[in-house]
């Protein structure tokens, strides 16, 4: 088994490999004036099973064509099977078309990544579990709550817990940590626009009144979601609001709203590279799912069960 990484988590790619005790796999990524990517790899990968590690993220066009060209690369070297590993995989909220002449861009990406030579895909909380069956190859859709909910027990477990979706979008999943957290209760943020140009109403389904709030969510891309849900939460009475979500993608603004917002505390994982700002952020603390991944890994190569890993 091989473990290859482009650039865009080098810090997830080392931590997997040390996880499984291998070393990365000796390539190098490298650009043309022209920006054009090139990838080398410089060791033999004939007959090998590779797992080439590389989340979409921002820059989510060129993190996609490095994990292109590199599975390329991989499959002219003759590599047996090729899984990739995209702990974060972007384009996945274009995953229907919202209007008239509009793409499902997930699908296209899915298409692409199989076009390329990949055998198989590994992921983590795809923003809908349907983008499983956007590939014809076999893809495994792995879950932070598992690694969540154990952080949750150890730092709130002696508090009254509510869990927390901050769409209704998202009452699978919140329901799914819920159970995980000795069946704790669980309430619902629906965000209303009566009118178009009103603005938006946030109603609470549940009586969060004196719980310590758990929100959780997929993606934290802007903040507005999170930031307006958690001032809604402690406008209805509940003692704090501590959001986890899987992936921190945190663009512009993000960091700062999060550091200015009503949340207690932010947690991520490393599923995305964080910035220095989020880094630095007193407000964010960052999980790790290096083992959750490498442990996935390790059972596909040894052609174990996956599943078993949530029971
Ligand atoms: C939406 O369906 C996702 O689950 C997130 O709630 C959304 O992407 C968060 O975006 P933002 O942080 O920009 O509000």
């Amino acid at each position: 088994m091989k473990i290859m990484s482009g650039n865009s988590n080098l810090p997830l790619a080392r931590a997997i490999a040390g996880y499984l005790e291998l070393p990365l796999t000796d390539a190098s990524v490298r650009r043309f004036a022209d920006e054009e990517i090139f990838v080398e790899i410089h060791e033999n990968v004939r007959g090998e099973d590779v797992f080439v590690v590389q989340p979409t993220s921002f820059p989510a066009n060129d993190n996609l064509m490095e994990l292109l060209i590199g599975i390329d690369a991989l499959r002219r070297a003759s590599a047996k099977r090729i899984t990739a590993v995209v702990p974060y995989f972007g384009y996945a909220r274009q995953d229907r078309k919202p209007g008239p002449r509009t793409p499902i861009s997930a699908k296209l990406v899915a298409n692409l990544i199989t076009e390329a030579g990949a055998d198989r895909v590994l992921s983590v909380d795809l923003h809908a579990g349907q983008i499983q069956g956007f590939f014809d190859i076999p893809t495994d859709n792995l879950f932070a709550a598992p690694v969540m909910a154990a952080d949750i027990q150890a730092r709130y477990g002696d508090q009254s817990l509510m869990v927390v979706s901050p769409d209704v979008g998202g009452v699978v999943r919140a329901r799914a940590l819920a159970k995980r957290l000795d069946n704790a209760p669980l309430a619902i943020v629906d965000k209303r626009r009566d009118r178009p140009g009103q603005s938006e109403v946030m109603n609470i389904i549940g009586d969060v009144k004196g719980r310590a709030c758990i929100l959780i969510d997929d993606i934290i891309d802007s903040g507005g979601t999170l930031c307006n849900a958690a001032q809604a939460l402690m406008d209805e009475g509940a003692v704090s609001v501590t959001a986890y979500i899987t992936h921190g993608v945190l663009s512009g603004a993000a960091v700062s709203r999060v550091n200015n917002s009503a949340l207690k505390e932010l947690v991520i994982t490393d599923s995305i590279q964080a910035t220095d700002a989020a880094r630095e952020s007193d407000r964010i603390r960052i999980l790790t799912i290096a083992p959750l991944i490498g442990e996935a890994i390790r059972r596909i190569a040894d052609e174990s069960s996956v599943s078993s890993l949530f029971d």
